[in-house]
């Protein structure tokens, strides 16, 4: 267990992040979480007039006892949750990145990876929080974009920069674009919390039409060439009454198999609230009138799924935990969908071919094998 004492300004708190493997190096926070602290403290901030913004492991909601955290991720409000749990914590309330944010006098923000998902909550912070409200956001310097300050100043107000430590930066920003309308938005970056404007779009011939994109969904201007390469050996699979796009990003996977009729129902999973949104949009605009065929999932992999459900899984596992690359996250899928599915159920995944899934499949299935390939990515199928 990667139990370790946090200590912070608003007292120490014993925390892990989620999920953890067996022996986990990481820490449930970082140097990010300690600099909001201090500059949270520094300003006597605490309580109900806070929200906070991307916390990864619940560091700050359970330093901070904010009103809400805003997020995107079912991972870190399961971190969050069992750390405060652990710390004989009340939960902190969620409000899914999809919806806007609640109406607080502080923002305290985990700068984002993705940069028109960073612009997508600058707009809708600055939508809802007062004018004048306060935004601490902060960030590593190895994953801060140079634009960060820029981007914060055009989108929520005037910015300042404040000293880093520990190789992380804090920001400070006053907001100045109160109840400024989506409208009001840059032309290179639509999207808004609240509507559902896409960010971007491509024609997806094996999916049967345009896939729109939302801010922070994988893969969102262009099939990515993993997917395309299992699109190329999906007839390996036998058809299936229900299929699971497990990870389903903007539902490519699983779309693509309902038009070849490998499936009469998909149930779409992603623990991105966007990207569930995303899938949605995408299955309403191309099968509307099959609509009752689909259902979209927000969670951690199959792990609300009790009962076998599924004879067919589709997978492009992520191979990135946060910012770092890593297969964990992939492998608990994997293992998930072995006890899922029942006798004679499928599992049809792509892998960077440098990664060591085919034994992991061997171990958990009955058969398992390497249907395709090209220069970097494998394509296994696997039956129980
Ligand atoms: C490589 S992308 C694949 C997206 C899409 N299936 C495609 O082929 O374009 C991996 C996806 O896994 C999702 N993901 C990561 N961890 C997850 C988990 N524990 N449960 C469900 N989805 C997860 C990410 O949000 C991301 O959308």
């Amino acid at each position: 267990m990667s139990l370790a004492l946090c200590h912070t300004p608003y007292g120490d708190f014993q925390l892990a992040p989620f999920p953890a493997r067996h022996r986990e190096q990481l820490k449930g926070w970082c140097a990010a979480d300690l600099l909001l602290l201090e500059s949270a403290a520094a300003l006597g901030l605490q309580g109900s007039a806070l929200l906070v913004v991307n916390d990864a492991h619940g560091a700050l909601c359970c330093a901070l006892q904010p009103l809400a955290h805003w997020t995107d991720s079912k991972l870190s409000q399961r971190a969050m949750l069992r750390n405060q749990q652990r710390n004989g914590l009340v939960a902190t309330p969620v409000v899914w990145s999809v919806d806007d944010p609640p109406a607080a006098s502080v923002a305290v923000m985990r700068i984002p990876k993705q940069l028109d998902y960073l612009v997508y909550q600058l707009q809708a912070l600055g939508r809802a929080l007062p004018e004048g409200a306060l935004l601490l956001a902060a960030g590593m310097d190895k994953h801060l974009s140079p634009r960060s300050a820029e981007l914060i100043e055009r989108y929520f107000g005037p910015t300042q920069r404040h000293r880093g430590q520990k190789k992380a930066r804090v920001f400070s920003a006053r907001n100045s674009r109160s109840g400024s309308s989506a409208h009001d938005s840059d032309p290179d970056h639509a999207a808004t919390a609240g509507s559902v404007e896409a960010t971007a779009q491509y024609l997806c011939e094996p999916a049967g039409g345009v896939l729109t994109s939302r801010p922070n969904v994988f893969s969102g201007q262009g099939l990515d060439q993993g997917s395309r390469l299992l699109l190329q050996h999906l007839h390996r699979v036998h058809p299936a009454q229900v299929c699971i796009d497990l990870a389903c990003g903007n539902g490519v996977l699983g779309l693509a198999a309902f038009r070849q009729k490998l499936a009469q129902r998909v149930l779409f999973c992603d623990e991105s609230a966007l990207a569930v949104a995303c899938a949605r949009d995408n299955a309403r605009r191309l099968y509307d009138h099959e609509r009752d065929a689909f259902d979209f999932v927000h969670a951690d992999g199959l792990n609300t799924i009790t009962r076998a459900s599924a004879q067919l899984v589709l997978c492009n596992p992520p191979f990135h935990r946060g910012h770092t690359l890593d297969t964990f996250t992939g492998q608990r899928l994997v293992r998930q969908c072995a006890r899922h599915l029942p006798a004679n159920g499928q599992l049809l995944m792509v892998t960077n071919n440098h990664l060591p899934y085919l034994p992991l499949l061997r171990r958990h299935f009955t058969v398992a094998e390497r249907v395709g390939a090209d220069r970097r990515y494998d394509v296994l199928l696997a039956r129980q």
